[in-house]
């Protein structure tokens, strides 16, 4: 990084289960992010919630967890890009691990994204290896998905997209500092995905993309993580629905210079 503002992704998965609760947790959230100075901050709740983050927000900007590729028509039960956009949400999430078990392919990773990137949304493309192995396939396995997951992406678009490294085998894992990643294997793998971006798109653009971490972040690992493994934010699964510890994380990666 790290000439910009920390990016903290809220992905909120399908949860909670009240409206209650998602209001109360988004109040908790924005109260917060009111002090912070160096971290923006994006909640992606279900669609239901959406409009409880206003989309004029200043300090804390919405988010959608999925997107679909056709702008509009008989596909039921989808929500397009444009329509997202429309609304007024400024991020959205593709190609999440739990959506890719449900079938979510590359080519279909890559179709969302582009037109996710056309709508003109902040596109947040998760990757991540499954498991790790001691001769390092995995890397041909990281390598391979990012290539396949950002096909026919445009160079113009660089800006808005953004990378989430988030390794399978790391999600929603104890919650012990540093138990379910190492931080050097975060910061190896940060480096890796910068010179594959660099394969496929030229060295002249790829410094403005930003690589997020997730995987058990949490208020205790979270600064260490930033540090160590140099990445330019979180994206936040469980702990940022907890009201006592998601305002710790801010503040705590708030307070890392950049
Ligand atoms: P987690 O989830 O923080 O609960 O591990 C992260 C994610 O799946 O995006």
């Amino acid at each position: 990084m790290q000439n910009h503002k920390h990016l903290i992704v809220a992905n909120w998965k399908m949860n909670p289960s009240s409206k209650e609760e998602a209001k109360r947790i988004i109040n908790s959230t924005k109260k917060i992010a009111k002090e912070l100075k160096r971290t923006e901050v994006v909640i992606c709740p279900p669609f239901p919630f959406i409009d409880f983050v206003k989309p004029d927000d200043k300090k804390v900007f919405s988010g959608v967890q999925n997107v679909f590729y056709v702008p509009v028509g008989t596909f039921t039960g989808e929500v397009s890009s444009e329509m997202i956009r429309a609304f007024g949400a400024k991020y959205s999430i593709v190609g999440h691990s739990e959506r890719r078990h449900l079938g979510e392919t590359d080519d279909i990773v890559s179709k969302k994204a582009n037109a996710s990137l056309m709508a003109g949304l902040k596109t947040i493309i998760c990757v991540g290896e499954e498991t790790r192995d001691n001769s390092g396939d995995y890397l041909n396995f990281l390598r391979n998905q990012i290539k396949n997951s950002l096909a026919n992406v445009k160079k113009k678009f660089l800006f808005d997209l953004i990378i989430a490294y988030e390794p399978v085998w790391a999600i929603s894992k104890s919650t012990v500092a540093g138990q379910a990643m190492n931080f050097n294997e975060v910061h190896e793998a940060n480096i890796f995905i910068k010179k594959t971006l660099v394969e496929i798109f030229g060295k002249d653009w790829v410094s403005g993309v930003r690589i997020l971490y997730g995987g058990s972040v949490n208020f205790e690992n979270a600064e260490n993580i930033i540090k160590e493994a140099k990445v330019d934010g979180f994206l936040v699964g469980r702990e940022s629905l907890d009201i006592e510890t998601f305002p710790k994380l801010l503040k705590s990666v708030d307070g890392i210079q950049s």
